[in-house]
């Protein structure tokens, strides 16, 4: 591919807004001497503005939601792409999130560029599992684990019966809650149908992956062990 539509496709303008970042000598090799539109050099050798090019395509990384961000592009409000460099919502091919979390959950977000590895987390069959926090308005009544692991439990408007999920109850009104699948809104109308209601919501882990120590609102790149770790529970 030539390093205009390369550079471009990374979200740093239009083609043309590159072809003139090559006149105005922005665009260097790595001993900052300046690259021409048609040279032919490895992508880690250019320098824009003196900083080497975003990564190339294949992009996985983790974000830390906080409350009040939406997944979607769409909303006039605060989205979760305003925590990322702005490039990164003008890349091609394009950064999705992979599944959503609500407006009012925070915690473990994934976002990729990778349609295939998109699949392989949210596909049906992965069965990844994803582990969320839950503080309910209410106290659990102590049935709400064996309701939930039954593989019956039906939500309102849905077909079929839910996979069976684990409940841990940590006290009175907090408890983890291990899913397999991810349908709308699950984890908030699971504990509806059971009576309760969600206060509070925060996801942990999908897969083998957790935040660790990433601050809330802070986002990292992923590498492969971190991909791994992503699969190796299942
Ligand atoms: N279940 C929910 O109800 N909300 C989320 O954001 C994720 C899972």
């Amino acid at each position: 591919m030539k390093l205009v539509k390369h550079i471009a496709n990374l979200g740093y303008g239009s083609r043309k807004d590159v072809q003139w970042m090559f006149r105005e000598g922005r665009i260097t090799d790595a001993n900052g001497d300046v690259l021409y539109a048609d040279d032919a050099v490895p992508l880690d050798a250019v320098r824009i503005d003196g900083e080497p090019l975003d990564p190339p395509p294949g992009l996985l990384l983790m974000l830390h939601k906080p409350v009040g961000y939406t997944c979607s592009t769409k909303d006039p409000g605060r989205i979760v792409f305003d925590l990322l460099p702005p490039r990164y919502r003008l890349r091609s091919p394009a950064l999705s999130t992979v599944g959503r979390l609500d407006r009012a959950t925070s915690g473990l977000l994934l976002l990729t560029d990778d349609g295939q590895l998109l699949h392989r987390i949210i596909a049906p069959k992965s069965k990844l599992p994803k582990v969320y926090a839950a503080t309910l308005a209410d106290e659990l009544r102590g049935d709400e684990a064996a309701s939930f692991a039954s593989g019956t439990l039906m939500l309102e408007g849905e077909k079929t019966p839910l996979l069976p999920a684990e409940l841990e109850q940590l006290d009175s009104r907090t408890a983890r809650l291990t899913l397999h699948e991810g349908r709308y809104h699950q984890v908030r109308r699971m504990f509806a149908a059971v009576g309760n209601h969600v206060a509070a919501l925060h996801r942990e882990r999908i897969g083998g992956l957790t935040l660790n120590d990433l601050p809330e609102g802070q986002w990292r790149m992923l590498g492969e062990d971190d991909r791994r770790q992503l699969f190796d529970c299942v």
